[in-house]
């Protein structure tokens, strides 16, 4: 019987441990931050702000008490440096690894800056925990690792060939911790992201998700652009369920440690859906708008659908999803109005 996740996160806050969170001023990282501090955690947080940003700091600041802010270290640094992976992991006990440069795009435009930040601050970073003694080292995979494999729902043993420079970085990720397990006895866990949302993913510049992107434009009550015929899906995947499985991950034993897990809900919404989704929210909010989607070409790179098998990280972690996109849309919405009204000026 797996422990439920109340239970696990009680357990926590009875026996406190030293986590270093890299990417903190990120997205994800952040709230992973969040969450540690709420629950009486020592954090260290690495991040060279290159697509994070101080404010959701800040916002993590505002929503924990004085006491759990002050055992918060930030490292403001770059994971291509060793000296300050072996600085960042120094006391360390788990190690949740979430720094790397995402969006597909940006690795088409630029793969050289992808490719020396995405695998070889991963390899600094498995390195310096390796030496460092962690106890557990939890990394950020990706869903695109899945490329041109037709298969549907994902399963984490069949993938196809990479479309993209990143997942091309994801996947050499995964190959590095399984070579660290095998030559150094060093296991981690890689959990492959199926497009996360939620409070603080940036809405703003060229490679923006999806999600923050779109509600962005309707808040502001701009057009929104869907690539391609918008029934490209995707398995869209609320920030406190990947936040629920990095936890469950970074405390797990055998068999589930040296494992890649799918991190998602296993449910499938097309790009027409999401539109109609999201205007209804923001309708039920008191943001109305009506206009229609304008439709332009295909993205490069991009998989046609995505959906996961999650029953890999539900058996072997405990894992069960607590938000459908649906609920994490609602419990989101207000940080989004907040965030993105014209007034917001951040
Ligand atoms: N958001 C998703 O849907 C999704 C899906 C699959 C995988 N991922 C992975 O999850 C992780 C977190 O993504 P996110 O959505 O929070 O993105 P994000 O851009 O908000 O966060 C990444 C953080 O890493 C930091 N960073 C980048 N390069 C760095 C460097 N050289 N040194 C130190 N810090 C650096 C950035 O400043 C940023 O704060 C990434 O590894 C990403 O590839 C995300």
């Amino acid at each position: 019987m797996p422990i439920s996740y109340a239970n696990l996160l009680a357990g926590l806050q009875a026996a406190p441990k030293v986590w270093l969170v890299t990417g903190c001023a990120g997205f994800i990282g952040s709230n992973l931050l969040e969450t540690l501090l709420h629950h009486d955690q020592t954090v260290v947080g690495l991040d060279n702000f290159a697509t994070g940003h101080a404010r959701n700091l800040h916002d993590v600041r505002h929503a924990v008490t004085p006491a759990q802010w002050a055992r918060f270290r930030f490292i403001e640094g770059d994971i291509c440096d060793m000296t300050t992976c072996q600085d960042a992991v120094q006391g360390v006990d788990y190690v949740l690894h979430q720094a790397a440069l995402g969006s597909v795009p940006r690795s088409l435009l630029d793969p050289v800056t992808t490719n020396t930040v995405n695998i070889g601050g991963f390899l600094n970073m498995l390195v310096a925990a390796r030496d460092a003694g962690v106890k557990s080292f939890v990394y950020a995979a990706s869903s695109s690792t899945y490329g041109d494999h037709p298969g549907l729902p994902k399963v984490e043993d069949v993938i196809g060939k990479p479309l993209s420079p990143y997942a091309v970085t994801k996947y050499v990720n995964e190959l590095y911790a399984d070579v660290f397990a095998r030559s150094y006895g060093f296991t981690s866990i890689g959990l492959r992201y199926f497009n996360v949302f939620g409070p603080r993913q940036d809405p703003e510049g060229a490679y923006a998700a999806v999600i923050p992107k779109w509600l962005a434009a309707m808040i502001r009550n701009e057009d929104v652009a869907i690539n391609g015929d918008g029934e490209t899906s995707r398995d869209f995947c609320f920030i406190q369920n990947v936040v629920q499985v990095n936890l469950r991950a970074a405390l797990a034993n055998d068999p589930a440690r040296n494992q890649i897990y799918n991190v998602a809900v296993n449910a499938r919404t097309s790009l027409n859906q999401l539109f109609e989704l999201l205007s209804q929210e923001l309708n039920a909010h008191g943001v109305h708008y009506d206009r229609p989607a304008v439709y332009r070409d295909f993205r490069a790179g991009d998989v046609r659908h995505s959906q996961a098998d999650i029953s890999k990280a539900r058996t072997l972690l405990g894992y069960e999803p607590t938000h459908t996109i649906a609920q994490g849309l609602k419990v989101a919405m207000p940080w989004y109005i907040d965030f993105l009204r014209p007034a917001a000026g951040y």
